[in-house]
């Protein structure tokens, strides 16, 4: 059945008031729930109470418990035909946390007991009207035994505690401000704190705790410090506060994804909360600052302001994203910051948006919410958010937001009333701009400029188009923010940039006072998440590598001058790959330039990104042509990288952006030297991997050697192996290497990594360590003989049987055969097929695969 946005209408009923009772236990959980609910309009529809796999031991309505003919199951919901307009209705359920492989609803996980309810989650711990738009007060006692579960933490603030007969106790806490259910959390368990306090900006002393198991204390420092700066700066920025007196955080082994921002109470994939300097890359660093801060931010991009329903998800996730990413630029670069971030969004949402899944940030319709926490609604949605503050300028989009908080605090909103916020908050007209919302794929603009030296005047034409994409074959004319500059090539120095605003399909832009034809420099910054086609020749782009003064643009003029070669050198056409190795040298022997910038820029486009580049993917070409490329750079500029990889070699770690950036260069450099062939590569790899004091270096060391088939891949794979086998994020890594190592056994070793002990399925970090991994080495998942893919669809089946919504997430990469040759297309239709011939196939598989084939 398909849920669409058309269809939506208020509840039938409300529920401001929901007192919860768990006697908890992994094998038998009591659940009493006690519902204040109200008739919302006037209508005489029954009551109708979500619930997913849990049957009622008793209904009680108003005190008098119902007999078996007064309610009524119907696809899992509890119908109950109510007389008046307000009435108490009390259920008991019966849960088996330890059996919850799907980890939605409660689960154990490593000796704990923990919930996970976004989106359709609390349906499976009672019953209850489970959508955004229900928002209820929440008391809640916990029951267990002290001794397993001497912690018992839930929403808000903690109101009570006591001690119970036979080694059981209690916990009481109230949650003050109306959520939805999908908020709702609870954990039990055997955890230390690291405590700490933050005084917010009118003097309210909040209690943090950062919950995880004993050995794990020393690793949440830098989850710590971030919170603490997420606090300030949401002040700073946007002027929202803290609103409890405590602000809880758990982390968990098993976790279908990052983290989950519960009010007063955020659950966390362990990944995103510990870190030290043995165990975490600075990637890993960095990434446990930007969901600290993420979920933090969601206290109020989603908590006090919540979505009406699903398709609004956007409105939380989109503008959240966007706030943690300028909150990681706030705290390190802002220049590598949008380097990475405009990585990872044409890694992930353009492969997207030009697929069979692609869909619109506000979608239309969907079988399976679990499936729409995507790339285009987190990534792209944030690209939403910064076109609209970069329209408005910083105190427009402040005077935007404010009025979007106080208008719809304590809502339950949608992506209208928040662009309507922006509109009338920030003096600005959205009409066109709309569509960004209504419709899916990346848009292209062509930008040609032409010079003509009578009138010393530049014409820049701008022509747009949007793709088809599944259910919306004719696109409307999009308005798409553009920075331009044009460079004057003799000075290397430009007028101004400026923001071009283009909103018809083909429109000129002129320019007066160009003695000279200039060089253009356009999306600067990415301000548009478009793909620009430009007519600049090799010349123009090694210029811009070298002057252009917006470090965006200047990296992606060094990227598309690779690119250019390494599409020729796929094609078999003669090259010239001198620009690109003077481009390269220029960069790494600038010292002005920020390390961890020049470490970006000289890295080639990634074996995905050239096939996104090509009508046909051809892995085996692309992988040749990049392999050579890199070759070639690593060999003529051999000295260049023995020289950096011994001055970047630090005397003790630390974790200064300075510090970071020269780890990230150390291991460019590395990366280079090793691939130029010098026979001493390895050897000088493997003793950084062993000498390393920090797994930035140890890993990147590792990946440079998995690459290879050097003696030393087989003893740093087993020396990680060892030292690492008892820590289960770091041995991640171990697997995560193989998969995605350049080598020409990746498929049969990913194979047998399935087989390894420390493989399960029933961690969704390690199934996404191997197969997820996999699927994103373009060589070698996309081997001609098929077999990566059938070994992808045997893991999508085995695990779907688990859990589903971790299966799903791996069927996107099998989609994609529309842009391969017919062999591999045919191959990988074939595995999207088996998978969905399989009987009793979930509901999330069945919409993917199903998609996927269309
Ligand atoms: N709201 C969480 C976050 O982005 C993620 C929840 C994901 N839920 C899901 N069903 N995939 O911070
Ligand atoms: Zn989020």
């Amino acid at each position: 059945t398909v849920i669409r946005r058309q269809d939506y209408r208020p509840p039938d009923w409300l529920v401001p008031d929901i007192a919860l009772d768990f006697d908890l236990d992994p094998a038998r959980t009591i659940v009493r729930t006690l519902l204040s609910v109200t008739r919302n309009g006037d209508h005489d529809r029954p009551l109708r109470l979500d619930g997913d796999g849990i049957v009622p031991l008793a209904v009680r309505v108003d005190g008098r418990e119902l007999t078996q003919e007064e309610w009524h199951l119907e696809a899992g919901a509890l119908i109950i035909a109510l007389p008046d307009a307000a009435h108490q209705v009390e259920t008991l359920v019966e849960l088996a946390p330890e059996g919850n492989s799907k980890l939605m609803g409660l689960y154990a996980s490593g000796g704990l007991l923990c919930t996970q309810c976004e989106a359709e989650g609390f349906r499976r711990i009672t019953f209850f009207p489970d959508r955004p738009d229900v928002l209820s007060r929440y008391s809640v006692r916990l029951e267990a035994d002290k001794a397993r579960f001497p912690v018992l933490l839930a929403n808000g603030d903690p109101i009570e505690q006591g001690d119970l007969p036979d080694g059981r106790h209690w916990a009481r806490w109230n949650d003050p401000f109306p959520k939805p259910c999908y908020l709702f959390a609870l954990v039990a368990g055997d955890l230390a704190c690291n405590t700490d306090r933050f005084v917010t900006i009118s003097g309210r002393e909040v209690a943090l705790g950062i919950w995880v198991k004993e050995s794990d204390v020393p690793r949440t420092a830098h989850a710590m410090e971030a919170l603490k700066n997420s606090m300030a700066w949401d002040e700073r920025i946007y002027g929202r506060e803290y609103d409890l007196d405590v602000f809880n955080i758990v982390a968990v082994a098993d976790f279908n994804f990052g983290a989950m921002e519960n009010k007063g109470l955020n659950i966390f994939n362990s990944r995103y909360i510990l870190a030290d300097p043995e165990t975490a890359t600075d990637i890993d660093y960095d990434g446990v600052e930007g969901v600290v801060a993420h979920e933090y931010f969601h206290n109020w991009s989603g908590n006090r302001v919540t979505c009406r329903d699903w398709f609004q998800l956007s409105l939380k996730e989109g503008f959240t994203v966007f706030r943690d990413q300028n909150f990681s630029a706030d705290m390190g670069s802002h220049a590598v910051k949008r380097i990475e971030d405009v990585r990872i969004l044409r890694a992930g949402q353009f492969q997207e948006d030009s697929g069979p899944l692609a869909h619109p940030v506000r979608p239309e319709s969907y079988m399976e919410i679990s499936n729409f926490y995507t790339s285009t609604i987190y990534n792209k949605g944030a690209e939403l958010i910064r076109m609209m503050a970069l329209m408005m300028g910083p105190e427009r989009f402040r005077a935007g937001t404010d009025l979007y908080f106080d208008r719809h605090d304590g809502e339950a909103a949608t992506c209208e009333d928040f662009v309507l916020a922006m509109e009338e908050g920030g003096a600005i007209d959205l009409t066109q701009f709309r569509r960004w919302y209504e419709q899916a794929g990346t848009p292209h603009v062509r930008a040609l400029i032409s010079h003509d030296p009578v009138s010393q005047s530049v014409e820049l034409t701008l022509e747009q188009s949007v793709p088809p994409t599944p259910g919306q074959s004719d696109k409307q004319v999009m308005a798409i923010p553009l920075r331009t500059a044009l460079f004057d090539s003799a000075t290397g120095t430009h007028g101004g940039d400026e923001l071009l605003l283009l909103t018809q399909a083909k429109q000129s832009f002129t320019f007066t006072g160009f003695p000279n034809a200039p060089v253009l420099s356009i999306n600067r910054g990415f301000s548009a998440p478009v793909i620009v086609e430009t007519n600049r020749s090799q010349a123009d782009l090694a210029f811009l590598s070298a002057h252009d003064d917006d470090p965006f643009a200047r990296y992606e003029a060094m990227q598309q001058l690779m690119v250019n070669v390494l599409v020729g050198r796929i094609a078999g056409q003669a090259v010239d790959d001198q620009a690109v190795i003077d481009a390269v040298r220029n960069t790494i022997t600038d010292t002005a330039l920020d390390p961890a910038f020049v470490a970006e820029t000289i890295r080639l486009p990634s074996e995905a990104y050239l096939g996104d580049q090509m009508r046909l993917v051809d892995p085996d070409a692309i992988h040749a042509a990049r392999d050579a490329l890199q070759q070639k750079i690593g060999a003529e500029l051999e000295p260049l990288w023995r020289d950096i990889h011994a001055k970047t070699k630090a005397n003790a770690f630390a974790l200064s952006p300075s510090a970071k950036g020269g780890r990230k260069l150390r291991n460019a450099a590395l990366h280079y030297l090793v691939a130029s062939g010098a026979t001493d590569g390895p050897a000088i790899a493997f003793a950084q991997f062993d000498a390393a004091d920090n797994m930035t270096e140890r890993q990147a060391a590792l990946g440079t050697l998995a690459n290879g088939t050097s003696a030393e891949r087989e003893a740093a794979l087993d020396i990680f192996y060892n030292r690492y086998r008892d820590d289960a994020l770091t041995l991640d890594k171990w697997f995560q290497t193989q998969a995605f190592a350049l080598h020409p056994d990746t498929v049969e070793l990913v194979a047998q990594l399935s087989e390894h002990k420390d493989f399960t399925l029933a961690n969704p970090n390690r199934v996404r360590s191997l197969y997820g991994a996999f699927a994103g080495n373009q060589w070698a998942f996309h081997h001609a003989s098929g077999k990566g893919y059938r070994l992808l669809a045997d893991c999508i089946i085995a695990l779907d049987r688990l859990n589903p919504q971790t299966a799903a997430k791996l069927v996107p990469p099998l989609g994609r055969w529309k842009r391969f040759e017919e062999g591999r297309a045919a191959l990988m239709r074939a595995e999207l097929q088996r998978i969905l011939a399989q009987p009793g196939l979930s509901k999330d598989v069945t919409e993917q695969a199903g998609k996927s084939l269309e």
